[in-house]
């Protein structure tokens, strides 16, 4: 029997209230399914580090992640203290390319008992799964401000995709879409008015669709996509995007599924050189922290894909994804819930009814 270590990384806000719920179920499945966890806690990446070190992260942080199996993170983030920009690309962002976690899976899904947004929408009408690109594209340092301060400021901040970087993803989210009953696959592009990139994505799309035959590829400029989750979710399947048009999905995809509290994210080296990182799509949400409301869906539910991920969806660590995501799928329609689902219910009262309804 093998064991597995990980590392807790809550981070700031709310990382910090809903890291214990995703423990605490992580243990219960674990234990339920007789997997063998050794759990680190990390108490730096986040933003009260900083302010004492100058710095988020000690730097070592490689070497002490150096015999983890994969980390589990909270959310990044005091913009009130720390820059967001100067905090994100000190930790997370800084995971993501380091540990060359290239997929970022962000699956979306309506839940019986949660009121949609949308009109007229059933679970089953809302069910994909967003597969953005996660280490190059819009997200990049390269660039610089000239002229700074004068009236003749320029700003320049380029984009960077690599054949590599794009075909990897894109071989992911095909085989993905493969493998699904549907087999769908929806290339996110703009090739209208970002002239370069977007049409070379195109193609690499069609590149690497030529080995998935039995894939219907439909490609949609981003505009139209976005308004076509609102308006018709029930077309998509598998999404494959850019990194920054991945990033806007997957807050949209969630919000018409009633929360955002709701969106697990899985940061994929699928190669497994290096771990993987699994987060909530949200962030530190100041503006609810401290008040113990927190819906800890979205960190139980990313806790469950990592035990899908180490376990390569087979036996125990399969069945233990399954029974997290039935009782997460119980309690979202029978409660306690968070506020955020129209319920009183505290963080750790929902997530302790999460654990407690595991078998
Ligand atoms: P956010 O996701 O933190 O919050 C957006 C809104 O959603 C807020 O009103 C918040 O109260 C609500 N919300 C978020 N998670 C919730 C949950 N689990 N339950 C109930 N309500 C929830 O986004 P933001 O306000 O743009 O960012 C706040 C900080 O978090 C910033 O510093 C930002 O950079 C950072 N951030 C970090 C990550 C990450 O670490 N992965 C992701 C997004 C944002
Ligand atoms: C996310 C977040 C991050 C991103 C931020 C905090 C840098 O929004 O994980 O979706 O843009 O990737
Ligand atoms: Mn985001």
């Amino acid at each position: 029997q093998r064991r597995f270590r990980i590392a807790a990384i809550p981070g700031d806000g709310i990382g910090k209230e809903v890291m214990p719920e995703g423990l605490r179920v992580l243990q219960a499945a674990a234990q339920r399914f007789g997997i063998g966890l050794d759990v680190v806690h990390m108490d730096w990446a986040h933003c009260d580090y900083y302010l004492q070190h100058g710095k988020m992260m000690p730097d070592d942080w490689k070497a002490r992640l150096a015999d983890v199996d994969a980390i589990l993170f909270g959310a990044v983030g005091w913009p009130a203290a720390v820059p967001d920009h100067v905090s994100l690309w000190g930790s997370l962002l800084k995971f993501r390319r380091e540990f060359d976690q290239y997929v970022n899976l962000r699956p979306v899904r309506l839940f019986e008992g949660v009121p949609c947004p949308l009109a007229g929408r059933r679970p089953g009408d809302i069910d994909y799964l967003v597969v953005r690109e996660n280490t190059e594209g819009e997200y990049t340092a390269l660039g610089g401000i000239m002229f700074e301060g004068t009236e003749r400021e320029i700003v320049i901040q380029e984009s960077v995709y690599s054949r590599v970087g794009a075909d990897r993803v894109l071989r992911y989210a095909y085989e993905l879409a493969n493998q699904r009953e549907r087999k769908r696959l929806t290339v996110a592009t703009k090739s209208n008015g970002i002239a370069i990139s977007m049409p070379w994505w195109d193609k690499r799309a069609d590149a690497i669709g030529e080995g998935y035959p039995e894939v219907a590829v439909d490609k949609q400029h981003i505009d139209i996509l976005s308004a076509r989750f609102v308006l018709q979710p029930d077309r998509f399947d598998v999404v494959v995007a850019s990194n920054l048009f991945g990033d806007i999905l997957s807050d949209l995809g969630p919000a018409t599924t009633g929360t955002i509290g709701l969106a697990p994210s899985a940061n994929l080296n699928p190669d497994r050189r290096f771990p993987s990182l699994f987060e909530p799509v949200h962030g530190s949400a100041p503006d609810i922290y401290g008040q113990n409301i927190a819906n800890p869906v979205a960190m139980i539910w990313s806790a469950a894909l990592m035990l899908d991920f180490l376990t390569e969806g087979q036996g125990a660590g399969r069945q233990a994804h399954d029974a997290i995501l039935a009782a997460i799928e119980a309690v979202i329609a029978e409660g306690p819930r968070t506020r955020d689902l129209g319920g009183t219910a505290s963080t750790s009262e929902m997530g302790k009814a999460i654990a407690d309804r595991i078998v």
